[in-house]
């Protein structure tokens, strides 16, 4: 967007039509990321107004908006009372097949939840199928952070795109009753390949993504052993009370000092909440808040792929957006 192209009739018509837009970007074109307009809070604030803001401000603030989202709610308790509670009550689980539910009970209390046999027989028969020929294709993005593993976002063709829109309209459903409201879900599918060793990777050190409520899906279409990097997760990590502030407040100004990267949280709370390995079976669906405390286990056999589709509603979700939806 040029200088020149803000005073054009054209371009007033555009922010006319859409001023939700617009104002969300410039927002978080003032508050946040420098790189990703939609991004939302992060712990990182990378501008100079979102580095000004003092963190209990930003965490009272941006918690205050999120709570608007009925599952956010159920895990904001910001004045150490049960604020949540009151606004919306929850179907205890989600029946999306005859006989198969995900456990939304379970998800908010302990901040994670295993969906196993997730898709029907046929049509997880069809993405295996697809898949193997996905893998042969180019990736559409591959990157590092150790040199060693590699991380490729897959080109997903239409055969698995046809294969996947069961998966993606159960997802729908869930953004539904999750969110009150139709909000985008990004959706990827990202190889991890090991090679000879996995050390070095910010991603396997325990870590908190956000401070405020972030849920991730993640669906494994083959079993995930101890070996093949399964994702860990501290249960009850996640609910965002007095004792988060802290400890997580504690964290944040120990690591801006000592310039370390400000996503670990102090050591009482990682003794406070272990991590659990989360292998799964052949079909599994998991959904998580990375707002608790977790990462990725290491790979310990090599050479070893890991697959999995990946579900986020990070852009979607922009704090701003909350003054107007
Ligand atoms: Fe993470």
């Amino acid at each position: 967007m040029t200088m020149i192209n803000l005073f054009t009739p054209a371009f007033a018509k555009k922010v006319l039509n859409n001023p939700q837009q617009y104002i969300t970007v410039a927002s978080n074109m003032i508050l946040h990321s420098k790189n990703n307009l939609f991004s939302y809070p992060s712990i990182y604030p990378t501008t100079p107004i979102g580095s000004s803001i003092p963190f209990d401000l930003r965490f009272k603030l941006y918690n205050y908006l999120f709570e608007s989202y009925p599952l956010y709610s159920q895990v904001i308790q910001l004045s150490g009372q049960d604020l949540a509670r009151k606004h919306y009550k929850y179907p205890l689980k989600y029946k999306f097949r005859p006989d198969h539910f995900v456990d939304l009970e379970y998800l908010v209390t302990r901040g994670y939840c295993i969906t196993r046999d997730f898709l029907p027989e046929n049509n997880y028969a069809t993405i295996v199928s697809s898949l193997n020929n996905t893998l042969k294709l180019q990736p559409k993005a591959s990157f590092s952070y150790n040199r060693m593993t590699v991380f490729k976002i897959l080109n997903i063709p239409q055969s698995l795109r046809e294969a996947t829109a069961i998966l993606q309209r159960y997802l729908e459903e869930l953004t539904k009753l999750f969110f009150n409201t139709d909000v985008h879900i990004s959706f990827s599918i990202q190889t991890i390949e090991a090679s000879i060793e996995d050390n070095h990777d910010p991603n396997t050190i325990p870590h908190l993504d956000r401070f405020i409520p972030t849920l991730k899906a993640f669906y494994f279409p083959f079993a995930v052993n101890e070996y093949q990097s399964p994702f860990s997760f501290a249960p009850y990590s996640h609910i965002i009370d007095d004792d988060y502030q802290r400890c997580f407040k504690d964290a944040y100004i120990f690591n801006k000092n000592n310039r370390v990267n400000p996503f670990r949280p102090s050591n009482e709370f990682e003794d406070r909440f272990p991590l659990m390995n989360i292998c799964v079976p052949d079909n599994s669906l998991v959904l998580a808040f990375t707002n608790g405390l977790h990462r990725r286990l290491r790979f310990l056999s090599f050479p070893e792929r890991r697959i999995s589709f990946r579900f986020d509603w990070y852009s979607s979700l922009s704090k701003f957006n909350r003054f107007y939806v």
